[in-house]
């Protein structure tokens, strides 16, 4: 039983692999990896200082503005470097300020100060679909651009994140200390048995992603979920290989918003459709229903897309594998989970990190639901040890806590 589910999961891998294989092949007729590695997407390491502190009430739309992407990287420089007096101004009173935000634990580390970059935007809205943006985005391929979309597809799609929530994930008004704590709950086997679901539901926010399955697990996983991040190919095989575990739906409620990774143009036509509330026009996921997926609720508001540059900026500045120059460079991504906490990271004052690959990882099993022991499987798209590393050291360094036993 158990190794014909492996087999099943292997199966969907490859039937994913082969898919790819002829999109790009359809599309691209090189696939040139070195593409991925160029710079001239994002601007330079920048943004030290967190650029939000200065007026918490600010809502956070306006603060993608300042990071607009189509600005030089002269006048987002200027932007994004309140000078540090600015940060003690007295004026200030305490609830403006988030006391130990993992912002001032990235300035005062050398290393992460040159990789994070808190000005860059992290969804993708409207007001971004440029002319400039679209010329520049159409050059990488995705999840880091639109080469070899459709213009129409594109357009037709980000011209309805339009809503003022598209830009951002939440609004900070209502948290009592202007500091909003966020749990990113993976699916790691290490939850099983850890009794964290009460600390996990006392966060602010609670991300979750892929196949969670909470029936059953409560008090290792809690129940609170804030947001549901996946990509259409993650989510739809989630729903297969994880039935026999209760994963029979994707999360629905008033509270839920869905994270769209945009890894395909699947991603792109089935948010459009879940914004209209209509069946996929056409494509791989033609006739589906998004009502299945997400609810009865069809609003701009509800779904958000991770920017495809912020994407890009991710993978070079924390996740650049060594896979990126190897066969299967063109496949490459960081995983859902990886998006997820890093987005997080991006986006909340403070992260703990739940279920995430740890140095003992041979200890549990794959998944925290899994009944026997099964080992973790590696993909060849994704690099889990790169990301093991990654997470340890935003443990060291405590700008974030990653839960380990
Ligand atoms: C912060 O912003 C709010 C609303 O935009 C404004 O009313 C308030 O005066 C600002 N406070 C400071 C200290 O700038
Ligand atoms: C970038 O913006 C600055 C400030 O607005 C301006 O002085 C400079 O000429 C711009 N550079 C380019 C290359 O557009
Ligand atoms: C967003 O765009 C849609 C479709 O163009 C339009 O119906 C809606 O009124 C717009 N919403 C806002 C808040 O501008
Ligand atoms: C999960 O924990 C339970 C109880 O501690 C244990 O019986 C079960 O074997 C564990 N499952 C896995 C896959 O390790």
């Amino acid at each position: 039983m158990g190794s014909a589910r492996w087999k099943r999961l292997c199966l969907l891998f490859l039937i994913g692999i082969t898919f790819s294989v002829i999109f790009y092949g359809h599309y691209y007729t090189t696939t040139d990896s070195s593409r991925l590695l160029q710079q001239e997407t994002l601007g330079p390491a920048q943004a030290e200082i967190p650029q939000d502190v200065r007026n918490h009430s600010l809502p956070r739309e306006s603060m993608t503005k300042r990071g607009n992407p189509t600005k030089n990287s002269s006048e987002r420089g200027i932007l994004n470097h309140p000078k540090e007096k600015d940060l003690l101004t007295p004026s200030l009173s305490q609830s403006d300020l988030c006391p130990h935000s993992l912002k001032s634990k990235v300035k005062v580390d050398p290393t992460m100060r040159k990789q994070f970059d808190f000005g860059i935007p992290v969804l993708m809205e409207k007001q971004h679909f440029t002319p400039e943006t679209w010329e520049k985005l159409k050059e990488h391929k995705v999840p880091y651009g639109w080469r070899g979309l459709s213009y129409s597809a594109i357009a037709s799609t980000v011209q309805l994140l339009n809503d003022s929530a598209s830009g951002r994930l939440f609004s900070k008004t209502g948290l009592p200390d202007g500091c909003s704590r966020c749990a990113v709950v993976g699916n790691g086997g290490i939850l099983n048995g850890s009794r964290q679901g009460k600390e996990i539901d006392a966060h602010d926010f609670v991300f979750r992603l892929n196949g969670a399955v909470i029936k059953g697990f409560e008090e290792d996983v809690g129940t609170k979920i804030s947001f549901y991040g996946f990509t259409v190919n993650t989510m739809k095989n989630s729903l297969i290989a994880y039935a026999e575990y209760g994963f029979t739906q994707i999360p629905q409620g008033k509270d839920i918003r869905y994270i769209f990774i945009p890894s395909d143009l699947r991603d792109y036509i089935m948010l459009r459709s879940a914004i209209l509330g209509t069946p996929v026009p056409d494509g791989y996921d033609k006739g589906d229903e998004p009502q299945q997926y997400f609810g009865s609720e069809a609003s701009a508001g509800k779904f958000k897309l991770l920017h495809p540059e912020f994407v890009h900026y991710l993978t070079e500045r924390f996740l650049r594998s060594e896979i990126i120059n190897s066969q299967y460079g063109h496949l490459y991504m960081p995983s859902t989970g990886a998006l997820m906490l890093l987005t997080a990271l991006h986006t909340c004052d403070q992260v703990s990190a739940y279920g995430f690959i740890t140095d003992n990882y041979r200890a549990f099993s794959d998944h925290y639901f899994e009944q026997e022991k099964k080992p973790l499987v590696f993909y060849a798209n994704h690099d889990m040890l790169l990301e093991a590393e990654l997470w340890k050291s935003l443990h060291r360094t405590g700008i974030m806590k990653l839960y380990q036993r």
